[in-house]
């Protein structure tokens, strides 16, 4: 996460109220998150699976689908003229995933042969795509899209980050099938199954098999969730995204856990099993996350990723596909979508 200009002259004084926030203090902020105001921001069509979203430094919203191989832009503005703009349809798959920005509006994203209701997972189908979204703006036409590499060896890639905070060249991918995490350099194209771990493995039998599945870096720290093992866990990196020794469980307690973020203190918002969760590493409570929101507007939550505008800064966006018992009753009633959430967190700055 990183801010957007405008935002800058603010920025020290809401960082250091943030980090030198009393136990207490931090305590209301955590409170406040509970019940905070949640805004329907866009409705995609029903049977559309919003899996994943990254945020512009312009503020317009990346969202992935899994239903069809398409990336749009959704404006945070609920009322835009221009609601949501096609960015790319991507060839010779079914859908997309994880979406992460390497420089300055330049991001990658997922894609592969994933069913949700019928065979699940294509083992091998999955790629890596670069997006230049520089000058893109809503309301105008679809994009090229360059293919990064070809992962023939994985099972199902899902969840992507950046391994260094700013400036890197290298994507950490997670491989929800193989409990894997894959290194890809976008400058050498080099591709490598870097972390295998047993709270990254899928639970023997789930079908779909859903293992490691968000994935975020903080302090040469790798955080992720684990699905079937109903967890988020974090391991420590070598520079190139190796592990530094086994992988240890941060929450036990964290079920249908899909993606997460991490705020500006260390904090994780968790999306997943028809909420937003939040779990205060800081204070360390032990127990199972808080749940910041039950809104029938994120059933079926996938995604979660803080605003970038002075307007949004402390407002997470959340992706969701409408509830996930509609991919097998094949009764929809409600859409998959990108809602806004005033959680009174800010994400962790990448100043660039
Ligand atoms: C999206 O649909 C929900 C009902 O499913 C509705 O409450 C909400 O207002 C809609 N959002 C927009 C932006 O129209
Ligand atoms: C993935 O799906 C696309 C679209 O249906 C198809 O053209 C392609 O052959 C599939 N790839 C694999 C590896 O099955
Ligand atoms: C990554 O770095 C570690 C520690 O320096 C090293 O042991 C390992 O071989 C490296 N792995 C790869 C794939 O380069
Ligand atoms: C949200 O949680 C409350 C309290 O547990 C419960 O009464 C309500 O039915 C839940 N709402 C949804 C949409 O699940």
């Amino acid at each position: 996460m990183h801010f957007y200009s405008p935002y800058l002259p603010l920025l020290p004084i809401i960082l250091t109220s943030l980090i030198s926030a009393s136990p207490t203090s931090r305590h209301a902020i955590r409170a406040a998150t509970r019940s905070p105001t949640v805004t329907s921001i866009h409705n995609f069509t029903l049977d559309t699976w919003v899996e994943n979203l990254a945020v512009r430094a312009n503020g317009q919203i990346l969202a992935t689908l899994l239903t069809t191989p398409q990336v749009y832009q959704v404006d945070p503005n609920p009322s835009s003229a221009n609601p949501a703009t096609l960015v790319h349809t991507f060839p010779s798959t079914t859908g997309c995933l994880g979406i992460t920005e390497l420089s300055p509006d330049i991001f990658y994203v997922v894609t592969g042969n994933f069913s949700i209701s019928a065979v699940g997972s294509t083992p091998g189908s999955y790629s890596v795509w670069e997006l230049n979204m520089a000058g893109f703006a809503a309301g105008g036409t679809p994009i090229a899209a360059a293919k990064i590499a070809d992962f023939p060896q994985s099972v199902f890639l899902n969840g992507m980050t950046a391994l260094e905070p700013v400036g890197g060249n290298t994507l950490l991918i997670a491989d929800s099938g193989a409990g894997a995490v894959w290194s890809l350099n976008v400058d050498t194209r080099a591709v490598s199954k870097i972390i295998t771990d047993p709270l990254m493995a899928p639970t023997s039998g789930a079908d779909p098999a859903v293992g490691i599945n968000g994935v975020k870096v903080r302090d040469q720290t790798l955080y992720f969730s684990n699905t079937d093992q109903q967890l988020i866990g974090k391991v420590a990196l070598n520079a190139n995204g190796s592990a530094r020794g086994p992988a240890t469980i941060v929450v036990g307690n964290a079920p249908g856990a899909d993606d997460f973020q991490l705020d500006v203190l260390g904090n994780l918002f968790i999306a997943g099993d028809n909420e937003l969760r939040f779990h205060g590493t800081v204070e360390g409570t032990g127990g199972p996350p808080d749940v910041v929101t039950n809104s029938s507007l994120v059933a079926g939550s996938t995604a979660v990723e803080f605003g970038r505008l002075a307007t949004d800064l402390v407002s997470v966006y959340v992706s969701t596909n409408g509830g996930q018992g509609q991919y097998f009753s094949r009764e929809f009633t409600n859409p998959g979508e990108i809602v806004r959430v005033d959680v009174l967190a800010a994400g962790w700055p990448k100043l660039r």
